[in-house]
């Protein structure tokens, strides 16, 4: 896939990955870089940083800021050609939380697995009449293995997977290629919530610039499952022992948690 000349929406590209994919795709020569996030303040100083970008204020778990969004992107940038999911949430959650409504509980749902399939259904019809174009979702490495500690966003990036394979299929005879990026875990503030965790035993942690790096070396390169550092490791325990795998990593968690 052609990066250089390319129009480009990225959801949540105000903070680490999303933003790196920012810096590296000018770097790529893209011609056009829209960015969304919900926070005002941190849009600002994403636009500050990139003058050239242009930034809105979204909610991907909101279907009506989504058809906004699309209203205003597709009337400034006709050109628009490749949409990069990429926004998302990741909680620590305990399940037996009685304090948890029923609204909060299903957020990572509603962003990150929601967020994503309301975006390429709003979006695709704008993409399949472009002469070449791309959606890229962004999953995780826990998509092939449920991170103890995140229970409802482990199911929101296996839902990720499992939709973006079934989208690729379906899409096979249009222009629209689809790509899945598949990070172990990488070096941003999502990370921040778990601070009770020693990131020294938790595991190995990539660079923020690194994956990324890989990552679109792998959109030029056409591949459509991406999976840097750790995340070919992960989806090939996940698949040849996933009950040892899990457990694994919840003793690891255990012994990394700070007294
Ligand atoms: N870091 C990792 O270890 C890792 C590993 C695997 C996969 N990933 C995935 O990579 C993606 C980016 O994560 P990150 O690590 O870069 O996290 P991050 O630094 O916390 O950035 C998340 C971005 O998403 C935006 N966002 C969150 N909720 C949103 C919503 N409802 N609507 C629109 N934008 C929203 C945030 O801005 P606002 O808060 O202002 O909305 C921010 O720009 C996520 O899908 C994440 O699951 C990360």
């Amino acid at each position: 896939m052609k990066i250089e000349n390319s129009t480009i929406l990225i959801t949540g590209g105000t903070s680490g990955i999303g933003l790196e994919f920012v810096k590296q795709l000018t770097k790529q020569g893209a011609a056009k870089i829209i960015v969304t996030g919900r926070d005002s303040l941190k849009l600002e100083q994403t636009k500050k940083q990139f003058p050239n970008i242009h930034t809105v204020q979204s909610n991907v778990s909101s279907y009506k800021e989504i058809e906004r969004l699309y209203q205003e992107v597709t009337e400034k940038f006709p050109s628009l050609n490749i949409v990069i999911n990429n926004a998302g949430i990741m909680r620590n959650l305990d399940l037996q939380d009685t304090s948890m409504d029923l609204e909060n509980i299903t957020r990572e749902i509603d962003i990150n697995l929601s967020g994503t399939i309301r975006m390429v259904h709003q979006f695709l019809p704008h993409l399949k009449i472009q002469k070449s174009a791309a959606i890229v979702n962004i999953s995780s490495g826990l998509a092939f293995i449920p991170f103890p500690l995140s229970p409802i966003y482990s199911a929101s990036k296996a839902g990720i997977h499992a939709y973006s394979q079934v989208l690729r299929l379906q899409l096979k005879s249009t222009n629209v290629k689809v790509f899945e990026v598949v990070p172990p875990s990488t070096e941003t503030p999502l990370q921040n919530a778990f601070s009770n965790i020693d990131p020294e035993s938790a595991g190995p942690i990539m660079k923020v610039d690194k994956m990324v790096g890989v990552a679109i070396q792998g959109i030029l390169k056409d591949k459509s499952e991406i999976l840097p550092g750790m995340a070919k490791a992960l989806k090939l325990m996940g698949r040849f022992a996933p009950k040892f795998s899990v457990n694994f990593i919840d003793k690891t968690l255990e012994k990394a948690k700070k007294k």
